[in-house]
C-alpha cells in the first residue's frame, strides 16, 4: 500500500507513521506536513532516510501540493489539524482554515484522484460535554470550543462527501491522547515538563474536569484497524475507557516525578470549558479492537520519557511557547 499520512510530523500522526513502518515493511509512507509550532521533524528522528518513508513540507489546504502528494496512493489519513482548545479560544481563524477548508481540498483531491480509502482523525469533542453515561456514533454534535466546532464541522463535510459522491470515507473520534512527542501545551506533557523543572502546574477551575484517557500507541493500533477493516461511510468512536478528573491526573504526575502538592496553582477556568467526555466504544470492538496498555503503567512510561529525553521537549519549550502562555494566562510565572 502507497499512504499519504497529513500532520505527520505532529503527536499522533509521528507515532501512527512509526506504528506502520513498524509493522508493515511493504507500505511506503509519505508525510505531508505544513511544520507549524506543533509540527517537528525531531518527532521522526529515528525514521528519517527510511527507504519506505518520505516527507514533504506542504499545506493541506494548497491544493496543488496535495495534489502533488496524493498522485498514486492508496489511501489518505488526515491528521493535520489545528489542535489546541486555548488556542482556539484565543485565535480561532487557523482553526477554521486548516481543519475544515484543509479538509474539503483533501477530499476533493480523494475525488479526483480516485482514492480508495480516505480516514478522518476527529476527536470525542465534537459531542461535546456529557455529565452522566457516554455519547455513541449516534449522538449529535454539540461542539463548545472554536477547535471542537472546527473539527465537527470537518466531520460534517466528511460525511457530506460519503453520502453526495460516494466517496470511502471513515471517521474516527477518539478521546484525549497522552505519550511521546506530545506537544507540551496539553495537560500531560506541560505538566510533566513543568513539575520535572519545579514549576508551577495551572490547574483550571476546580480541575474536576473529566477526560479519558487513551495512551497514544492504543489509538494508532485502533486507526490501523479502522483502515484496514472499517466500513465506508461509519464513524467510529476510539476510547481509552480511563476517565479522570484533572486533579487525579496532576497527582499521578507528582507523585512519578517525586514533586510537592504545593507546585499546583489554582488558575482561571477555561471559557466554555466542557466538564466531561465520555464515549462508547463498542462499534470499533465489533472490527476486533482492544485495548492493549494499561492506564497506570501507560503513564509511568510517559513520564519516564519525557524524563529521559529532555532534548526534545527543552528545544519545543522555546521562547515562543513561553510568548504564548505570557500573552494568555499573564498571571502564572513560567
Ligand atoms: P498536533 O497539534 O500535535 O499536530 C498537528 C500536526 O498537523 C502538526 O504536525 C502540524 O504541523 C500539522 N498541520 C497543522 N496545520 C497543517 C496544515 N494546514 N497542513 C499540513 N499540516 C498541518 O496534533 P495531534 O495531537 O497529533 O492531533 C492529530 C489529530 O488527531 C488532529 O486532527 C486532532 O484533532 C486529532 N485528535 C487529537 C487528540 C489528542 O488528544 N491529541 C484526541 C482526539 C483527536
Ligand atoms: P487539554 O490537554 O488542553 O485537552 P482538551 O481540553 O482538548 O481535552 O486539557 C485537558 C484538561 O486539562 C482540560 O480539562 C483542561 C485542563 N487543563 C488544565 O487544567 N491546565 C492546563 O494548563 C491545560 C493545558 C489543561
Amino acid at each position: 500500500m502507497k499512504l499519504l499520512i497529513t500532520g505527520g510530523a505532529g503527536f499522533i500522526g509521528s507515532n501512527f507513521i512509526r506504528h506502520l513502518i513498524n509493522k508493515y515493511p511493504d507500505y511506503h509512507i509519505t508525510n505531508l506536513d505544513k511544520l507549524t509550532y506543533a509540527g517537528n521533524l525531531d518527532n521522526l528522528k529515528d525514521i528519517n532516510g527510511h527507504p519506505n518513508y518520505t516527507f514533504i513540507r506542504g499545506d493541506i489546504c494548497d491544493a496543488k501540493a496535495v495534489a502533488d502528494a496524493a498522485s498514486g496512493v492508496d489511501a489518505i489519513i488526515n491528521f493535520a489539524a489545528e489542535t489546541h482548545v486555548d488556542r482556539s479560544i484565543l485565535e480561532p481563524g487557523s482553526f477554521i482554515q486548516t481543519d475544515v477548508y484543509g479538509t474539503y481540498i483533501l477530499l476533493e483531491s480523494v475525488k479526483a484522484h480516485g482514492i480508495r480509502r480516505y480516514i478522518q482523525v476527529s476527536t470525542d469533542e465534537v459531542y461535546g460535554s456529557i455529565e452522566s453515561g457516554s455519547f455513541t456514533e449516534e449522538s449529535p454534535l454539540m461542539p463548545s470550543s472554536p477547535y471542537s466546532a472546527s473539527k465537527a464541522g470537518s466531520d460534517m463535510l466528511v460525511h457530506s462527501y460519503w453520502k453526495t459522491y460516494h466517496l470511502p470515507a471513515i471517521i474516527t473520534r477518539s478521546s484525549n491522547n497522552f505519550g511521546p512527542y506530545q506537544y507540551p501545551e496539553k495537560l500531560i506533557p506541560l505538566f510533566i515538563t513543568n513539575a520535572l523543572d519545579d514549576k508551577q502546574l495551572p490547574l483550571y477551575g476546580d480541575g474536576l474536569n473529566v477526560r479519558d484517557w487513551i495512551y497514544v500507541m492504543d489509538n494508532c493500533e485502533a486507526i490501523d484497524v479502522v483502515l484496514h477493516k472499517g466500513q465506508e461511510g461509519e464513524v467510529y468512536n476510539i476510547g481509552g475507557g480511563n476517565e479522570r478528573t484533572n486533579v487525579e491526573i496532576t497527582e499521578i504526575i507528582l507523585r512519578e516525578t517525586g514533586k510537592p502538592k504545593d507546585l499546583i496553582r489554582h488558575v482561571k477556568d477555561r471559557l466554555g470549558h466542557d466538564r466531561r467526555y465520555s464515549i462508547d466504544s463498542s462499534k470499533l470492538r465489533t472490527l476486533g479492537f482492544k485495548n492493549r496498555y494499561s492506564f497506570e503503567e501507560a503513564m509511568i512510561d510517559t513520564v519516564r520519557w519525557y524524563r529521559e529525553n529532555e532534548w526534545w521537549w527543552r528545544k519545543v519549550k522555546s521562547e515562543d511557547f513561553k510568548k504564548f502562555y505570557k500573552k494568555a494566562y499573564g498571571e502564572v510565572e513560567w
